[in-house]
């Protein structure tokens, strides 16, 4: 079997125990992954213990308890906290998904928290995710017609609307794209679910004239078809979305158009 080892400066070390809170009973153990780009140690994982008589319910509350009570140096992005904005993706207890909904009550023992995987970190659990919006960008995913624009709006019927639903929901979060094995190993050339399901949103939008155009964008060997139907992604779609339904009937596509 192949064994692989990570370059001794990617090894992730234990690191600081911070004090517990004095004088609290209620406590709950959070490990997070640290790395900082300007100190030149390697990435540690630090323990904590957050009061749960003076937080919130979710694993967010938790690290925005331990960044004003503990520790101002812990780094994590966050905006909405309802879910809706996509930036507090993380990997929690070992999946892919958003702190912000994460019930620390779904998780049993510490609260392991890790960067979104296989994505570069730009520091503790911020993943730089660069490569990830340029590919959002390729699709153009913007509506594009031929037609003059009406006075109003672009009317669309009740029917074609509904093609949308399951679709126009993505929040762009890349848990879904940063939990799918083919985009680990060529995320530099194979778009991943995320970006693969805003494709089709685009592709089958009843308002749009460039179909042609945007199925083309897609005929290549590792744009679409690096997708071996291996699922993870809709398993880890917080928003409930399944992505790889969406690359399916992407590749439906692509072959009723050559026949
Ligand atoms: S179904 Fe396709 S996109 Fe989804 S995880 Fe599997 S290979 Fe990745
Ligand atoms: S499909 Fe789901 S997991 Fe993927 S980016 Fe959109 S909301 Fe996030
Ligand atoms: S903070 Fe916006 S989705 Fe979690």
């Amino acid at each position: 079997m192949v064994e692989f080892t990570l370059p001794k400066n990617s090894r992730v070390t234990e690191g600081k125990v911070w004090p517990s809170p004095q004088g609290v009973n209620n406590l709950r153990e959070f490990k997070i992954y640290r790395w900082n780009p300007d100190d030149g140690k390697n990435p540690q994982v630090d323990t904590y213990s957050v009061n749960l008589d003076d937080c919130g319910p979710m694993v967010l509350d938790g690290l925005i308890w331990i960044k004003n009570n503990i520790d101002p140096t812990l780094t994590f992005r966050r905006s909405c906290r309802e879910g809706i904005c996509g930036s507090c993706a993380m990997n929690i207890d070992g999946q892919n998904t958003l702190a912000c909904t994460k019930d620390m009550a779904e998780v049993k023992g510490a609260i392991r928290v890790y960067p979104l995987p296989h994505q570069p970190v730009a520091k503790d659990l911020v993943p730089d995710l660069t490569n990830f919006f340029a590919q959002h960008a390729l699709i153009q995913p913007w509506l594009q017609t031929e037609t003059p624009p009406p006075e109003k709006e672009w009317k669309q019927s009740r029917e074609d609307r509904e093609k949308l639903d399951g679709l126009y929901e993505c929040i762009l979060c890349a848990c879904c794209s940063t939990s799918c094995p083919s985009y680990w190993w060529n995320s530099d050339r194979y778009l991943g679910p995320a970006v693969l399901l805003q494709a089709y949103r685009w592709v089958i939008d009843s308002r749009d004239e460039a179909t042609g155009e945007r199925l083309d964008n897609l005929e290549d060997p590792f744009r679409l078809y690096r997708c071996h139907t291996i699922m993870n992604c809709t398993k880890a779609c917080p928003k409930g979305l399944s992505p790889a339904k969406a690359i399916a009937e992407l590749k439906k596509l692509m072959v009723e158009r050559r026949v």
